[in-house]
Order: structure tokens, then C-alpha cells, then sequence
């Protein structure tokens, strides 16, 4: 069974906290957040704040403790999204990923900070971390988005090791699915998810992270929503930020994070930005195999979400809290 499936059913369990101590919240922060199957109570106003794509809970409970211990949100982000980078169990990002047709694994990532500074990876191969080469990026390049052999001289310059990504449980699979080249997407499980983190830190800054190996059995080069500022991820710290899961293609279409965060702007709560920015996929393409999920969070640390079909899940660290939630959805 895939770790993916495993969540899902897991999710629909989960109503637990784990107790974190000794962080200080701005309002609210102890007020209960219900988990309730396709619908969520409003979210609390308060910072710190971590949330990210499907029930991650380990990576965000990562990013939570470097911001309880005073880190920027920058660290938390990249530090939360490579625990899932480094799963092998974990087959839609990083090590362990699904092949392309081809039967190359092939990662895309991004990273965003407060003061809008990103860096991304595209059709980066062999390199466990392309989160961190996308920081480095960000940091050590003039430029936003470094792509496939280029990407990876650039990742073996600032010493990151290479590596076989390809898991034995995914070569199988592959070679399974070379029988019949079936391309019909799974919705939620196989094809495409991706983990996205949004961080508070305790001074107010918001980062992002966005992961993913991509479509499983895509065509070869092919590069979807998640390394693309504004499509897979977008910050604006006088606003908030938003990451996306789920078909690329559409994501890519409506350019659907930063969408959200411009919503956000115009004074939409972050749940209203979500549906807004699906609502425009579902008015101009059929949906009925298409799954989108998005999330947000704004200034004041309130969080949102809201997906295609139902089953979406995502993972909210606030005050002493990790909760696991199910998006609301259109379906
Ligand atoms: N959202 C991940 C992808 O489509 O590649």
C-alpha cells in the first residue's frame, strides 16, 4: 500500500494533538480547530504558524520546532519539506519518487522568503535535496530557476552528492505499468501530490517550500506547477502565502498561487482565496479526473484550503497543536 494511501485512510483517524510547549502566540492560540470531514471550523489568528500539502505531520512538526526555537521561517520550511524529500516511502517527491515513462526520476522544487527572494530546480535529476539546490539558488545564483544538467553542475559545484533516486518499489511499479501505459491520473494517490509548507516565524516572516518528483509516467521534460513562482508556491510577507497540490497543468493555466495570494489581498479569507482559485479551473476545463488542492495563510496567521474532490488533506501546526485536516472541496 502506498505511504500516500496510508495517509489518506490515516487522516480520516486523526483527531489528535501533540503537545509542543513554551511558544508564545500572538490571539487565540488555544482555541480548538474541529476536524471534521470536508469542513473546518474557521481558522485562528495567530502566529507562529506551519501548514503544508497532506498529512506530513513529521515535516511539519520539523518546521514547527526550529520556529519554536527562534529560527526563521526560511529554515523551517526547507528543513520541514526534506524529511519527505529523504522518504523513500513517500513515492510523489524525492527519493523514491515515481519515473517518468522513461523510467528517470526527475524532481522539481522552489523556495520563497520573506523578502521575496526564490529560487527553483526543474527536471533535476539524482540529487536527493533538490529543495536545498533551489535555496542555494536562491542565494548563490543571479538567477531564479536553474533546469535540468545545468541544475544538477550547479547542485555538484556547491557539493551535493549524486545518487540513484529510482526505489525498488517504484521500478516496479513502473515496470508494471510499462504493460499497459494506462496515463489515466489517480486522483489523490499515485500521479501527482506534492508536499507545499507555509511558515510563520515568531517575528512574522512568511516562507514557502514546494517538492514534488511530478506526475508520475509523465513524458520525459516534462515540468509541472511546482518549481514555478507563482503556479506551485508564492509569498508576499504583507499578505501571506499559498502552495498548491495536484495537477500542474492546471495549476500552471491559472498561475493559481499567486492568484490566491492576490485574492488574500483584496480582503478574501484564506479559504475564500482556495475555492476562488479552484472555482476558475473548474469554470474553463473538465475536473471530473482533475484533482487541484491549494492552501494559504495569511498575515494574521489564519489558514485555508480547498480542493477539487474531496480527500485532500493537509497538516496545521499552531500554538502547542499539530492537527490534521480535510480540505473543503467542491465535489
Ligand atoms: N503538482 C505537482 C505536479 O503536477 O508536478
Amino acid at each position: 500500500m502506498s505511504s500516500r494511501r496510508k495517509f489518506i485512510r490515516g487522516s480520516l483517524l486523526s483527531s489528535f494533538a501533540i503537545a509542543m510547549s513554551g511558544l508564545k502566540s500572538c490571539t487565540n492560540a488555544n482555541a480548538e480547530e474541529a476536524v471534521t470531514k470536508g469542513k473546518t471550523t474557521p481558522s485562528t489568528k495567530s502566529i507562529p504558524t506551519v501548514i503544508s500539502t497532506w498529512n506530513n505531520r513529521v515535516a511539519n512538526e520539523k518546521a514547527w520546532s526550529i520556529i519554536e526555537n527562534g529560527g526563521r521561517a526560511i529554515d523551517a520550511v526547507e528543513q520541514g519539506v526534506k524529511l519527505v524529500e529523504a522518504d523513500p516511502e513517500d513515492q510523489s517527491v524525492g527519493y523514491g519518487g515515481r519515473p517518468d515513462r522513461d523510467g528517470n526520476v526527475t524532481l522539481d522544487a522552489c523556495i520563497m522568503d520573506e523578502a521575496g527572494n526564490a529560487g527553483a530546480v526543474c527536471f533535476l535529476q539524482n540529487i536527493k535535496h533538490p529543495i536545498s539546490v533551489a535555496r542555494k539558488v536562491m542565494e548563490d545564483t543571479p538567477h531564479v530557476i536553474l533546469a535540468g544538467e545545468g541544475a544538477l553542475k550547479f547542485a555538484l559545484s556547491e557539493g551535493f552528492k549524486e545518487e540513484d533516486l529510482l526505489t525498488e518499489l517504484s521500478r516496479n511499479e513502473w515496470e508494471e505499468w510499462r504493460k499497459t501505459s494506462d496515463y489515466k491520473p489517480k486522483i489523490n494517490i499515485e500521479n501527482h501530490d506534492t508536499i507545499g509548507m507555509l511558515a510563520i516565524d515568531q517575528a512574522g516572516n512568511i516562507s514557502g517550500a514546494c517538492t514534488t518528483s511530478g506526475l508520475a509516467y509523465k513524458m520525459q521534460g516534462r515540468v509541472g506547477d511546482s518549481p514555478i513562482i507563482g503556479a506551485g508556491l508564492y509569498i508576499d510577507n504583507e499578505v501571506g502565502g499559498a502552495t498548491a497540490t495536484g495537477m500542474g497543468e492546471a495549476v500552471l493555466k491559472s498561475v493559481g498561487s499567486f492568484l490566491v495570494v492576490e485574492l488574500m489581498r483584496q480582503g478574501k479569507s484564506p479559504d475564500e482565496a482556495c475555492k476562488e482559485a479552484v472555482m476558475r479551473i473548474i469554470k474553463k476545463q473538465d475536473y471530473k479526473d482533475l484533482q487541484v488542492g491549494y492552501l494559504a495563510v495569511n498575515k494574521a496567521g489564519e489558514t485555508g484550503s480547498y480542493s477539487i474532490h474531496p480527500g485532500f488533506t493537509y497538516v496545521v501546526n499552531k500554538a502547542s497543536k499539530t492537527q490534521t485536516k480535510d480540505a473543503l472541496s467542491y465535489l
